[in-house]
């Protein structure tokens, strides 16, 4: 499992005397990116989980994760770069480097959404037994539109073939290696995996994603995951595809 972590976080209005860092703000008690890793981490299924993350909150990593030893499948941080696609790719290129069994399967996961349920992480790897790219979304309930120029409305999109993305992103681990080497040699740029995929003309497998895998964008957002986090059942209900 990669996890992304190495954002700027400049949409982030960041509460007095707090951490650089969205993901590394407290929640219910911890860092945020403590919730992150313990999604995956706890199921059998994870070999080894790799956080990347911006050089500046090295410090503030080691110490969020001050009882290092207890997490036996957290490797080595990976330093991050520009934007979320190259922090990716560098974890891809670190798992590439490292000796030993090379993964089959890889999961990406934003280090920012603290409350994803064990239950659809379960979901896209059981997708992924006979996908190769997989990709959790949520419908759209709001009716959405495009703006236009001086705030008027460039008209309506039809929602009900509209979807959130979310992660955990599932691939085979070779798929995923090439579209994002395909997208550094085509200067392409994605704010998702899936993106990077579907640009090479290959099919992602949509499963339903689920409301309380929030990401935490900007500090409003912590209060409603604190929420979320005192309430274990809320908005785990797999809405359709
Ligand atoms: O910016 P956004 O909220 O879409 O970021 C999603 C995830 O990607 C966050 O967990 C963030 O820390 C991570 N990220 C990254 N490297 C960047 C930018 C974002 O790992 N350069």
């Amino acid at each position: 499992v990669l996890i992304p972590a190495a954002g700027s976080g400049s949409r982030f209005l960041k509460p007095e005397g707090g951490p650089r860092n969205k993901v590394l703000a407290p929640l219910a008690g911890e860092p945020a990116l403590r919730h992150t890793v313990r999604a995956f981490h706890a199921l059998p299924t994870v070999a080894t989980v790799r956080i990347i993350a911006h050089p500046e909150d090295r410090a503030a990593l080691d110490e969020a994760f001050a009882d290092r030893s207890a997490w036996t499948k957290l490797g080595p941080w990976i330093v991050g770069g520009a934007e979320r696609q190259d922090s990716v790719r560098l974890g891809l290129e670190a798992l590439e480097a490292d000796g030993g069994e090379k993964p089959d399967w890889v999961l990406v996961h934003d280090g920012a959404r603290p409350l994803c349920s064990p239950a659809l992480i379960h979901r896209v790897l059981t997708a992924l037994q006979s996908h190769s790219a997989v990709v959790p979304v949520v419908p759209v309930f709001d009716t959405v539109r495009k703006a236009g120029p001086q705030a008027t409305s460039g008209g309506v999109m039809d929602r009900t073939q509209l979807r959130l993305t979310q992660t955990p992103q599932g691939f085979h681990t070779p798929i995923l290696v090439q579209a994002h080497r395909r997208a550094q040699a085509d200067g392409a740029q994605a704010t998702d995996d899936g993106h990077l995929i579907e640009r090479m003309g290959l099919a992602l497998h949509l499963v339903a994603g689920e409301r309380r895998n929030i990401k935490v964008t900007i500090a409003g957002d912590l209060a409603l995951a604190e929420w979320i986090a005192a309430h274990p059942e809320w908005g785990t209900e797999a809405l359709l595809p």
